[in-house]
């Protein structure tokens, strides 16, 4: 018997099948990991980071169909995708977790490599924040973004977001959301569409505060290296939600006979950027 070495395998896309890595693309996925220092906790730190990306991604196009949904009155449909984003939104609390393993002296051995860059700049998930209902036109001019991403970013801000799209479904029912949630009410398809939005809502700021918790633990109380106060910024972004209007209610339901309302949580409100960008927008 001869000892040869098989040659390695390549494949033509034109004349063979598809096969597992081809269809999926695995061999190109895999170039995409290109840690910049020999520190053992990088390549950790770049899939995390490429991994939720790629959620976001899911997210967005699943979420844009939801808003279809619930324009064209098909709750069935947008309470189903409502109920997997959810879903996908606690996944990323999990890689949150695997990232927290790594401890604050693992950072520091690749973090001077990272430079400016920061999470802070990621077009996909100021899309995100804009599709559900947050619209702060500073974010059209994130740092570094092409311009492709930006003219994304600008389509998207001017969109129908989904608190828009419910809100709208709500006031041609005749309905407000306090009426919505008021005790006996028939319309349950609005009614369970308006907990599901709620739902993914509360998942979404368990992401914003297991990240904030995860950058108190890496960093401290150093400056990001997007240029904020780091942790400190990060905890003023605790106060966004998406549904505004719908939180208010809730507590509407619990208000007795003579008591005046208690506020909404911080809504759409316009937060300060600590970078400073987005000073010079004009959409
Ligand atoms: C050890 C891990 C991490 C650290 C130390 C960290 C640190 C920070 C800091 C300090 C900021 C504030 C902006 C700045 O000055 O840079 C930030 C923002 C952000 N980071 Fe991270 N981060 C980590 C992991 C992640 C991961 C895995 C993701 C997933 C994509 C992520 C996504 C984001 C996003 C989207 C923002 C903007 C948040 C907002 O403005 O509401 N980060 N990060």
């Amino acid at each position: 018997m001869t000892d040869t070495v098989a040659e390695p395998l390549t494949r033509n896309a034109a004349t063979e099948p598809l096969s597992y890595g081809s269809y999926l693309e695995v061999p190109e996925l895999l170039t995409l990991q290109r840690p910049r220092t020999d520190a053992h906790d990088e390549m950790l730190f770049i899939i995390t980071h490429q991994a939720i990306e790629l959620w976001f991604s899911c997210a967005l196009h699943e979420l844009e169909s939801v808003r279809g949904a619930i324009q064209g009155k098909r709750f069935r449909q947008a309470r189903r995708g409502l109920r997997r984003m959810t879903r996908v939104t606690s996944l990323w609390l999990g890689h949150l977790d695997v990232l927290a393993t790594m401890t604050p002296t693992g950072f520091s051995e690749f973090r001077g490599a990272l430079g400016e860059s920061s999470g802070f700049q990621s077009v996909q998930f100021r899309e995100l924040e804009m599709i559900c209902g947050l619209r702060d036109r500073r974010y059209l001019n994130l740092p570094g973004a092409t311009t492709e991403e930006r003219e994304r970013l600008l389509r998207r801000f001017h969109e129908p977001n989904l608190n828009d799209v419910f809100m709208d479904v709500l006031e041609r029912r005749g309905l407000t959301p306090e009426q919505l949630f008021a005790p006996d009410r028939p319309d349950e398809d609005l009614r369970d569409t308006a907990e599901d939005l709620l739902e993914y809502d509360a998942l979404f700021h368990r992401w914003r505060y297991q990240h904030w918790l995860l950058v108190v633990r890496a960093l401290g109380t150093r400056p990001g290296s997007g240029g904020s106060s780091g942790s400190e910024f990060l905890r003023t972004t605790l106060d966004k939600w998406f549904f505004p209007e719908l939180h208010a209610a809730r507590s509407h339901v619990h208000t007795l006979p003579g008591q005046e309302p208690t506020p909404a949580p911080g809504g759409n409100t316009v937060y300060g950027c600590p970078m400073g960008y987005g000073s010079e927008l004009s959409a």
